[in-house]
């Protein structure tokens, strides 16, 4: 069965405005549930959780209830694998400074020159004590990543690995496994972000095996709130960020200063009901695969219907992949135009009631990299599973004349 569309917009109201939102990247809707869910824990839940009364009883389950179902929506084993917060980059930030006592000088951190800054920065801070910082480079001509080259870069001295699931400028998507199992191999761990891989495909960080996976609900359905999937062991050894009577062992709140945002994590385990919906509502696992089967399955044909469109043009550099192959790419679609300033053709789809973006992306490193930042950088469409095929040739139609 494909992808129920019409269902699928209902859920979000945003999109009655008849706006075609391609900045989904940048921020995707809100669903209608996730909104109701955190309106709905205000208005009734809206106490401190650990209380002996009933409220707060309440308060502690439904905080435990979202963690579970967060827990099922990453594929982890346990909700104690689930460490929530406000976003991604403090989510990496928090895990560095957690990590850095265990550290030694010499010790070494491979970050990468194709990520967005937020899992590249807090690894380079750690150079300052000591750490030596290596970086795995994207080839400028093809736009690929050589596994080779990791493995040339990692010595007995490394420590960690810290790449992304997909990139957010690019569209790629690295094959995490693999390259968990390389690292693994050199008795590293590895850190992923996951922010542009989640909107589009089923995460199991059981199968991929991954130490620890972070990414954002604000790009995946949801509230402005993040979450970090550590693997159980992992997060007992990390050092405590909370008060000093929250010990090692207590795993997530250690990590967790100041408590979590109870009502946006109440909210955000709506996705997974959505999710649950789309894939027959089995309830497991299952409803979650299915789900992104057929979200992927109608990603694939957008982003084959703006790159074939992309490619037929002799004035545009697609910067990405070039085919839509489901396993290898997300349609996050980024190019360039012979002569022209992204942010000029961008402004001139806006009169067109569409919202697309310019720019790096604070993928700064893989912009310049690229070669890439003149003329306000890249200009990017990203889509997901609520746009439809009709808003794809809107778009086409407004590009066209940008480009005339
Ligand atoms: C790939 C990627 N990683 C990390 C981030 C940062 O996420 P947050 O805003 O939650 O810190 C973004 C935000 O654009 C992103 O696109």
């Amino acid at each position: 069965m494909s992808l129920d569309i019409s269902y699928v917009r209902s859920q979000f109201p945003a999109l009655e405005d008849g706006f075609a939102y391609f900045d989904n990247a940048g921020g995707s809707l809100v669903l209608r549930n996730v909104a109701a869910r955190i309106s709905e824990y205000l208005l009734t839940t809206s106490v401190q959780t650990g209380a002996s009364y009933e409220h707060s009883q309440r308060a502690t389950s439904r905080l435990m209830e979202a963690r579970g179902k967060i827990a099922k929506l990453l594929g982890a084993q346990r909700a104690e694998e689930i460490v929530l917060g406000p976003s991604t980059t403090v989510l990496a930030q928090s895990l560095a400074r957690a990590m850095e006592n265990s550290l030694q000088p010499g010790d070494e951190i491979i970050v990468t020159d194709f990520d967005h800054e937020s899992n590249i920065g807090p690894w380079r801070a750690l150079e300052k004590r000591g750490i030596v910082i290596k970086e795995w480079s994207i080839d400028r001509e093809s736009y690929e990543i050589d596994l080779d080259e990791l493995d040339c870069l990692m010595t007995e001295r490394t420590r960690l690995v810290a790449v992304t699931h997909a990139s957010n400028i690019l569209g790629t998507i690295n094959p995490i496994k693999e390259i968990a199992r390389r690292v693994h191999e050199h008795g590293a761990e590895i850190v992923v972000d996951a922010v542009a891989y989640a909107p589009h495909r089923a995460v199991n960080v059981t199968d991929l095996d991954v130490d620890y996976y972070i990414f954002s609900f604000y790009k995946t359905y949801g509230p402005h709130f993040a979450v970090m999937y550590g693997k159980y062991e992992k997060l007992l050894e990390l050092d405590g960020l909370y008060h000093y009577f929250y010990g090692r062992e207590k795993v997530p709140m250690k990590l967790e200063p100041g408590n979590a945002n109870y009502e946006l994590a109440w909210g955000s385990a709506g996705i997974v009901d959505y999710m649950d919906a789309l894939g027959g509502e089995t309830g497991d696992r299952t409803a979650i695969d299915l789900a992104f089967d057929r979200i992927a399955a109608h990603e694939t044909l957008l982003s084959e219907r703006l790159l074939a469109y992309l490619r037929d043009r002799n004035d545009v550099t697609i910067v990405g992949r070039r085919d839509s192959e489901t396993h290898r790419r997300v349609p996050t679609i980024s190019f360039k135009v012979d002569g022209r300033d992204s942010a000029e053709i961008v402004r001139s789809t806006e009169k067109d009631r569409i919202g697309i973006r310019f720019g790096d992306f604070h993928s700064r490193r893989l912009i310049e990299r690229l070669g890439l930042a003149e003329g306000s950088g890249v200009v990017r469409v990203s889509m997901v599973h609520y746009n439809t095929s009709e808003e794809v040739d809107r778009l086409i139609e407004s590009l066209d004349r940008a480009l005339a």
